[in-house]
């Protein structure tokens, strides 16, 4: 029997990728550099199922470049690479990885948060660079028990942070498109968005990017925060002004920035945020763990799988918009 035809455009962890070749023929990008547009467009006009990475778009146009598609799946939980409306009407299943991410994520905004409040990395560069037992000071940091965490976007990611964060004797408030009605379970009271803008110690961004989201942090909402702020950014880059947030660095509208996710990604290693001291920038790791990571391969393979097999795919973005009338089997 013919094996699947599927393509990977990224990495993708063992032993997920091993299951996958055993049952597909499969057609991988192996370089670092993201596949260029034109091989995607040619290999996906072969390809039944796609793996796809936060480097390439689909869209219309590789839709249509891809009559045998029957599924896409990818290892991350946010899609803003992936126009979901235009994969709907071509009756095509988006897979993702929600849950299996939320505690590795979590940590790492909340690390983000205890390093800079902290001076985590001040200290071992202190100590690195030979300054230690010099005449040289250390700035002080800040306690983080008794101040106000604010989450802006409270999803499952949201609700885990919290949970350090009252564990840590923080006092959390959030704010939500939709607000929950199970604050005192997730240990947050809601605030509308400018109330938490002014009253938190710290702010952890966790929205998906969207064209509601895009730049909500811009130079009015830098302004309306405590000048001693620390902001802390694990969603997606560009729901941040980043030219805003450099000048509220430089002038002291708010105190420090810690930023999984930035724009552009990845910064030039000029860029002049990079210049400052106040500020902790990390390279994109939410979930970047070694269990997680395998954990995310393993679904991703899952959701790639069952669409093949025209099954309902585990974790499905766009199922309930996928009717019989785009999609025949579905
Ligand atoms: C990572 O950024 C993800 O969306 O999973």
């Amino acid at each position: 029997m013919n094996k699947h035809k599927v393509v990977i455009t990224g990495g993708l962890m063992s032993p997920a990728l091993e299951r996958l070749q055993e049952v597909c023929d499969v057609r991988k990008w192996g370089k670092t550099e993201p596949i260029p547009r034109d091989v995607l467009l040619e290999w996906a006009s072969e390809a039944e199922g796609i793996i796809a990475s936060n480097t390439i778009i689909v869209d219309e146009e590789l839709l249509q470049h891809a009559p045998k598609l029957k599924v896409i799946a990818q290892a991350a939980v946010g899609y803003d690479n992936i126009e979901i409306e235009a994969c709907t009407k071509y009756g095509i299943p988006f897979g993702n990885t929600p849950g299996v991410l939320v505690a590795a994520t979590a940590d790492l905004a909340f690390s983000l948060l205890l390093c800079s409040a902290r001076r985590v990395h001040e200290g071992w560069d202190f100590v690195r660079n030979g300054s230690w037992g010099q005449d040289h000071k250390m700035p002080f940091g800040i306690d983080i028990a008794g101040k106000t965490l604010g989450i802006v976007g409270m999803g499952q990611i949201g609700a885990a942070v919290a949970q350090r964060a009252r564990a840590f004797g923080m006092n959390v408030i959030y704010y939500n498109r939709n607000r929950r009605h199970d604050d005192e379970s997730i240990g947050a009271s809601y605030q509308p968005f400018n109330t938490l803008l002014e009253v938190a110690d710290a702010i952890i961004v966790l929205t998906p990017l969207s064209k509601e989201t895009r730049g909500s942090f811009g130079r009015e909402q830098f302004q309306k925060m405590k000048s001693t702020a620390y902001f802390i950014n694990v969603s997606r880059g560009p729901v941040v002004d980043t030219d805003a947030l450099l000048e509220a660095l430089q002038t002291g509208e708010i105190a420090y920035a810690a930023l999984d996710v930035t724009d552009p990604e990845p910064l030039p290693e000029d860029h002049p945020l990079l210049k400052l001291s106040n500020i902790l920038v990390t390279p994109h790791i939410g979930s970047a763990t070694i269990e997680t990571r395998i954990a995310m391969a393993e679904l991703t393979v899952d959701n790639l799988l069952a669409g093949l097999a025209d099954k309902p795919l585990p974790a499905c973005v766009n199922s309930d918009r996928i009717t019989r009338k785009n999609k025949g089997v579905f």
